[in-house]
């Protein structure tokens, strides 16, 4: 059983991000037993801006950061602000240990106001998914508004794309059970 940590960037609700990360929880879900576990930061947010480093977070904003270092696969979402991911999302990455994510496997998710922010993907979330030796399923998931109707991804071409990058992530990890001495 695969642990999948969901976590979205987005600081409100109802969130179009959120949809994209869940849609890729249930393709995951399709194709492996999984525990899903949830990181909305417009909810629990607050357990983590209430402190500049981690000591003086919250309680339970510790561990909600130990439940996303300790994922198989983290599905990790942001809307785009401002050109780039969200400030709450990248203030929980820097509270995150620098080595507890190394080898783990994400898929990663965004959506935006314009097709022109789209590879924000490429050159910010990937960057920052280096920096963490996160090994990230080939291929970003981009939505905008019009791949959504009613609570739900109306694009089959993005869920397509979803179906794809879960199938990538559950790949990752089959590959490093079976090379497991290339995984520290
Ligand atoms: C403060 C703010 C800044 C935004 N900046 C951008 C932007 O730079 N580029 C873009 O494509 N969309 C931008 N948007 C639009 C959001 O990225 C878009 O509506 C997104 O799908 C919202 O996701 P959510 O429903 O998960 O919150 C911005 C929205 C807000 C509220």
């Amino acid at each position: 059983m695969l642990t999948v940590v969901k976590i979205n960037g987005s600081p409100t609700q109802p969130s179009k991000t959120g949809i994209l990360v869940d849609a890729v929880a249930d393709a995951i879900a399709k194709v492996t037993p999984v525990e899903n576990f949830s990181i909305a930061l417009s909810n629990v947010g607050p357990e983590f801006m209430c402190g500049l480093t981690r000591p003086d977070i919250s309680a339970k904003g510790e561990e909600l950061l130990r439940l996303a270092e300790s994922a198989d696969i983290l599905i990790i979402g942001t809307p785009v602000y401002r050109a780039a991911y969200t400030g709450i999302l990248k203030h929980f990455f820097d509270l995150v240990d620098r080595d507890a994510m190394r080898d783990r496997k994400a898929v990663l998710c965004a959506t935006g106001g314009t097709p022109l922010h789209g590879l924000v993907i490429e050159h910010q979330l990937r960057p920052l998914m280096g920096f963490f030796a996160i090994q990230t399923a080939t291929t970003g998931l981009y939505g905008l508004s019009e791949d959504f109707a009613n609570g739900a991804i109306s694009s089959s071409a993005l869920q397509s794309r979803v179906d794809r990058a879960a199938r990538e992530a559950v790949t990752l990890v089959d590959h490093s059970k079976a090379i497991p001495e290339l995984v520290q």
